[in-house]
């Protein structure tokens, strides 16, 4: 993985992956106050990703990295123009995004993992995989209970396909969500 060539930049990165992880989560809280049975899991959620958020700010700092603006790669703006326009569509596409983004996250977390090895950080990596791969179903359950177990799997099917292109087609960025390697 070249992306292990690029390890700072790819820790901030990934610090603000997490950061924007919690915004998400605490969004949709905010959206969705009339679906109660989604305010608990969000909640867990949003406080995970804000203690990833502090676990890397503590790796950036004993790298002596500064925590700073990062711009972003253009991954989720071009997946976001895949989400329909109309409710339910809308609703559904956002919580399966948000699904496909948390996956891929884990997916490159994999990768890091076993390009770092032994290193304490390939240990962190290893880690933080257990809960990312748990994030990426909390979103799918959320998306099946608006419109059914069947129809959030075969618009996910759909939309992974469209998420691959989207981080296959780069720019090749030192990002979490850009091409590895
Ligand atoms: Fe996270
Ligand atoms: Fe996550």
């Amino acid at each position: 993985v070249a992306a292990v060539d690029h390890l700072d930049e790819i820790l901030l990165d990934h610090a603000h992956c997490e950061k924007k992880a919690a915004a998400t989560a605490v969004k949709l809280i905010f959206l969705h106050q009339d679906r109660a049975e989604w305010m608990a899991p969000l909640s867990a959620l949003a406080r995970e990703e804000l203690e990833h958020f502090e676990q890397v700010l503590a790796i950036l700092q004993e790298r002596g990295i500064a925590f700073e603006r990062l711009s972003p790669s253009p991954y989720a703006r071009r997946l976001h123009k895949h989400i329909r326009d109309k409710e339910p569509g809308r609703l559904i596409d956002g919580l399966l995004v948000a699904s496909l983004i948390e996956a891929r996250s884990c997916e490159r977390m994999k990768l890091l993992a076993a390009a770092l090895g032994d290193q304490p950080l390939g240990d962190f990596y290893r880690e933080l995989l257990a809960c990312e791969a748990r994030h990426h179903t909390i979103y799918v359950d959320m998306a099946a209970s608006v419109c059914g177990r069947d129809e959030a799997e075969a618009r996910l099917a759909e939309l992974a396909v469209q998420e691959a292109q989207v981080v296959a087609r780069g720019p090749k960025l030192a990002r979490l969500h850009a091409p590895f390697g």
